[in-house]
């Protein structure tokens, strides 16, 4: 279904009494006037709830924008706003993460545990000669290590870069480089769905064309057979003589806290850098405001730490909060698929956050499965990731919520850091519409505009875009000012900030969110760019030129389709052994998850004169489209004929 049906599909959900739904939002529309008429003001309020070591002397200094930078001469550490806090008080020995291993295996670290933890491999990594500013790439599994990783890198300054350990070889080394990280932490294995991942071997493979690297952390998982090259160490190593106490580092409020890469519309993926104080200040408010966190809270959380939902709502929010915090090892389906239903009812959990993807996959299992299992600790519910289609809303409201939880559709991004659109639980609920993000938060000002940038009517199709800087923003690309700029900023006029997606407001007022303007794929949520997957399918020696698009798909969202030009001397070897090669290689350099779930021989791709894909084209013709469409509108085309002879060419591909 097209994302506008699923807007006429959807109505406003009833009030009921039980979610205290307010028709008005006063509340909210107070809070949002008060954030925009001094954004300032408001902002400073927000980052008092945290603790500085030395309070901003400006809150935001716009001199250089899009540079902007926010609580500059603020001085704290974000160990500290996670961790020491709460050693402090009454929550010492309060649960802080309950992990929960894919054979049902479970630990839990209490505040005072995982504080004692990230002080000794502070102190460890100090001693390997990491300090204040260096990189520290993170290849670990869903473990509890991988958050204390993080926030021993948080607490002596250094700049972490995880990359998710679904990635191959080729894409941790292009981050590793990138980043020019000092070290890499990973481990001898992982696991997923039963199975072996063998994450140390791809670190062995890598590291050789990293000259950066001067040690590798390995922790012991899986206990399977590795290699310790003389830069490696082990973790339990490292930290036997690691003192107790690491004194934290004071950073600088725009000190980078984090460098994420995501993919882009370039083959290079970019490196997201998040600041300190802004992104702590903006995350500890969003999830006040969104999920209304409470120190009772069970919050479960089933992103994969490896993306920013995992960075931002595993770690950072749920701890700054002194929640207790659920982290999953695997997949949502293994052994049976019933393991976020079993978690919530083991563990009690309050909240639960996931994704449009995984509730479709259970969905389809029907509804004894999670009826079977007790879930009335449930609260609330969460999405994010991809646009949510009202059946599957529905489902997850009358099924998993008994009509009981609202639900929080949260719309952002990587580079926002935070949620931007969404109900507010913890500040007023406004009627839901199921697939809608319902409003912006407070203190953001997100407009639909039209390719000038000029806002569009109600109903109308548009452009996402923000107006005003807010503190969990990215801070720029890392070593790319030039491309931070003209990636977010330089579409539309007047330092606007251009979020890539489609979305429009109904009458309403309310914000549906409809996908992807740019070349930016979502297979199952993970974001991929289709420039990122060419240049692994040109990377085999087959191919002499790839096309990549998507087409909708039940199950995954998106799935990926390539269209593929041979090298003359494999013209003759275009079978499915050809195929199967590239579908092996593809999950080797990029991972299982860019899978393609179509591949096409061509003679020809349809290209601009300046050589650019006709990405339209392709779209139109992998979501089975019989019109070649419009295409004298696509600007500097080849003659229509040749464009039309590609495009017949394709579609007998297709089929
Ligand atoms: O297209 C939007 C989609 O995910 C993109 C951001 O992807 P990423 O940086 O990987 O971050 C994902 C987790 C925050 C957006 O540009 N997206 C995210 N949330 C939603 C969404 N699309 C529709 N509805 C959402 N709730």
């Amino acid at each position: 279904m097209t994302n506008e049906n699923f807007i006429k599909l959807s109505r406003i959900y009833e009030q009921s009494e039980k979610m205290r739904i307010s028709l008005q939002g006063k509340k909210l529309d107070k809070m949002k006037s008060q954030a925009l008429e001094n954004p300032e003001q408001f902002w400073a309020e927000q980052a008092k709830s945290l603790s500085w070591f030395k309070h901003w002397d400006k809150v935001l200094d716009s001199s250089h924008p899009p540079f902007y930078k926010w609580f500059v001469g603020g001085v704290l550490n974000a160990s500290v706003n996670c961790l020491d806090r709460h050693i402090d008080s009454d929550f010492k020995n309060k649960v802080a993460i309950i992990w929960e291993g894919e054979n049902k295996e479970s630990r839990s670290f209490t505040y005072s545990q995982l504080y004692g933890s990230v002080n000794k491999l502070a102190n460890a990594l100090k001693n390997l000669g990491v300090t204040k500013g260096d990189r520290v790439t993170i290849y670990l599994p869903m473990v509890p290590e991988l958050p204390i990783a993080m926030l021993a890198c948080a607490r002596i300054g250094a700049v972490h870069t995880v990359v998710f350990s679904g990635f191959s070889g080729q894409a941790l080394s292009d981050r590793v480089n990138d980043s020019n990280s000092k070290v890499v932490i990973t481990a001898d294995g992982g696991f997923r769905r039963g199975k072996l991942i063998e994450l140390k071997k791809v670190v062995d493979d890598a590291i050789p064309f990293s000259p950066s690297v001067e040690h590798v952390v390995v922790l012991k998982r899986a206990s399977n057979n590795i290699k310790m090259s003389p830069k490696c160490v082990w973790w339990h190593d490292i930290i036997e003589d690691a003192l107790p106490y690491c004194a934290p580092e004071n950073v600088e409020s725009t000190h980078p806290l984090y460098i994420l890469y995501t993919s882009g519309t370039t083959g290079k993926p970019k490196g997201v850098v998040h600041s300190t104080g802004g992104y702590l200040t903006y995350l500890y408010a969003t999830a006040k405001w969104v999920f209304d966190f409470t120190t009772k809270d069970i919050f479960f959380c089933t992103a994969d730490i490896g993306w920013v939902t995992g960075h931002s709502y595993i770690v950072y929010a749920p701890l700054m909060h002194g929640a207790t915090q659920i982290m999953y090892e695997g997949a949502p389906d293994y052994p049976r698929p019933d393991r976020y239903w079993d978690i919530v009812e083991k563990h009690g959990a309050t909240i639960l956050y996931t994704t449009p993807t995984a509730l479709r996959m259970y969905l389809k299992f029907g509804d004894s499965i999670p009826n079977s299992f007790e879930l009335s600790s449930l609260r609330l519910l969460g999405t994010v990731g991809e646009p949510i289609n009202p059946e599957v809303w529905m489902w997850y409201f009358k099924t998993i919520g008994k009509e009981n939880c609202p639900i929080v559709d949260t719309w952002w991004q990587t580079e926002t850091g935070g949620v931007m659109i969404s109900s507010c639980s913890g500040i007023e609920m406004v009627p839901m519409k199921p697939g809608s993000g319902t409003f912006s938060l407070p203190g953001i000002d997100a407009v639909v505009v039209d390719e000038n940038g000029k806002p569009t009517a109600a109903d109308k199709k548009g452009y996402l875009a923000i107006r005003k800087p807010w503190p969990g923003m990215l801070m720029t690309l890392w070593k790319d000012d030039e491309k931070y700029q003209d990636t977010y900023w330089r579409k539309f006029v007047n330092n606007v900030y251009f979020t890539g997606d489609y979305a429009l407001c109904d009458t309403d007022g309310y914000l549906w969110l409809l996908g992807r303007s740019d070349d930016v794929l979502k297979i199952a949520g993970h974001r991929l760019g289709t420039a990122e997957l060419e240049s692994a399918f040109v990377s085999h020696p087959a191919i002499a030129e790839a096309a990549v698009t998507s087409r909708p798909d039940e199950k995954k969202g998106e799935s990926i389709i390539a269209f593929l030009v041979l090298r003359t001397e494999f013209v003759s070897e275009s079978g499915q052994q050809l195929r199967n090669e590239l579908v092996s290689h593809i999950k080797e350099t990029v991972g299982s998850i860019a899978t393609p779930g179509e591949i096409y021989f061509v003679g020809k791709l349809p290209k601009t004169r300046s050589g650019k894909i006709m990405r339209r084209l392709l779209k139109s013709i992998s979501s089975g489209s019989s019109t070649i469409g419009d295409v004298s509108t696509l600007e500097d085309a080849r003659s229509i004929e040749e464009v039309r002879q590609v495009y017949d060419d394709l579609h007998r591909a297709v089929g």
